[in-house]
């Protein structure tokens, strides 16, 4: 790998910047310790889970990174949704000390009303706290005004910029990541910030070019990296993402009314796969006629007509039992459509990186010398 250098790889010690997203029931310690072996950077989800499946998964990632060296930063994050954390502190104080102990070299904090608790409890747990191996704190963000929160009282050591792109959940409101990332990346200068990352709709090396072009330092991908069997996603929710074209990833609390995951803080929702189309149905996975049109009704559609959520609920949970796949959730950001098949995690680093590398210096060639 021809190692591309930034303000991120330098602080984390990676040469690719490329990092895959914490995913809430989808990115485990596998997925992250494979980014990480291909010279990324992996987190691991740690959403609604037990403490034990935490440490269950930081187990795996430990194996698989060979780390016996106690003393040196596990090279991987977690990722907390923060807003779960503050429904229950004692489970947070859990969750957070497995963290510690395992020393993982970042967290991830993103959806909260009080981000900045959670930043000092980590900080002020860390016994290498103010040197060079001390945790580092990602803060994932949608708006101008949370950059300057993040920069001046956070301190963030990294911001994550999440565009509306982004599968999985974000603010219903977020610019397009073309618009945000300049935005941020003004702010992130003005004020001497941190390393600036971009999240929401990558799936191709040139994207990632482009940004590191508009004042990115890295990008972050969910989607294309659930999309390797290292996720921990089933065959079933790889074969609706690959039939899947980027117009049926959409933003809804439909899901979430759905599963009565409900607590987002205000503005918050998720970009799935509008779920229903006859792509869900066994058997006729290659149908590529028009999509979302399908007279199929589930999830979306019962939602936007106001159907009663108890009953919503209940035809999700019937078809979870009968393993009728109309009704998956399929969280997937807009890239989707570009994403054609399943990959080893490692692979999906190495592709993107090298169409990276190849598009940075094509987009030199552009410039005629005088
Ligand atoms: C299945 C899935 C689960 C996610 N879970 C989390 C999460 O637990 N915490 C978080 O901060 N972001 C979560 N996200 C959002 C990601 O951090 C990231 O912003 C997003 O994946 C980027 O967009 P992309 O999926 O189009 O690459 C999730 C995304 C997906 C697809």
């Amino acid at each position: 790998m021809i190692p591309i250098q930034t303000s991120l790889t330098k602080l984390l010690g990676i040469e690719s910047p490329i990092v895959s997203a914490p995913m809430a029931g989808a990115s485990g310690g596998a997925l992250a310790a494979q980014v990480t072996l291909a010279g990324g950077f992996g987190f691991v989800g740690a959403g609604y889970e037990p403490p034990d499946s935490l440490t269950r998964e930081l187990g795996i990632a430990r194996q698989l990174l060979q780390h016996t060296d106690d003393d040196a930063p596990l090279p991987i994050g977690v990722g907390f949704l923060a807003w779960q954390l503050e429904k229950s502190p004692d489970r947070a104080e859990q969750l957070l000390s497995i963290v510690l102990e395992h020393r993982v070299q970042a967290v991830w904090l993103a959806f909260g009303q009080d981000l900045g608790r959670w930043a000092d409890y980590v900080r002020n747990h860390d016994k290498n706290a103010g040197s060079a191996k001390a945790v580092k704190i990602f803060v994932q963000l949608s708006t101008v005004e949370q950059a300057h929160w993040a920069i001046k009282e956070c301190k963030a050591d990294v911001i994550v910029a999440q565009g509306n792109e982004a599968g999985g959940h974000g603010l219903g409101a977020s610019l397009p990541l073309l618009t945000l990332c300049p935005l941020i990346a003004d702010v992130v200068k003005s004020l001497n910030g941190p390393p600036l990352i971009a999240a929401g709709g990558l799936a191709i090396g040139a994207q990632i070019a482009s940004l590191l072009t508009l004042g990115a330092q890295g990008v972050v991908l969910g989607t294309r990296f659930l999309l390797s069997p290292e996720s921990l996603y089933t065959d079933s929710h790889r074969q609706a993402l690959i039939a899947a074209d980027s117009s049926q990833s959409v933003r809804t609390m439909a899901f979430d009314y759905a599963r009565n995951t409900l607590g987002w803080p205000e503005g918050i929702d998720g970009r799935g796969l509008r779920n229903g189309t006859k792509l869900f149905s066994p058997g006729v996975m290659a149908f590529t006629g028009s999509t979302f049109k399908s007279s199929i009704i589930a999830t979306v559609v019962d939602y936007e007509r106001g159907t009663d959520i108890a009953v919503i609920q209940k035809k999700l949970a019937e078809a979870i039992k009968t393993g009728d796949n109309t009704r998956m959730v399929v969280w997937a950001g807009s890239g989707v459509g570009l994403m054609t098949k399943t990959m080893p995690a490692q692979d999906i680093v190495n592709e993107l990186h090298e169409e990276c590398v190849r598009h940075l210096r094509g987009a030199g060639d552009l410039v005629v010398n005088a």
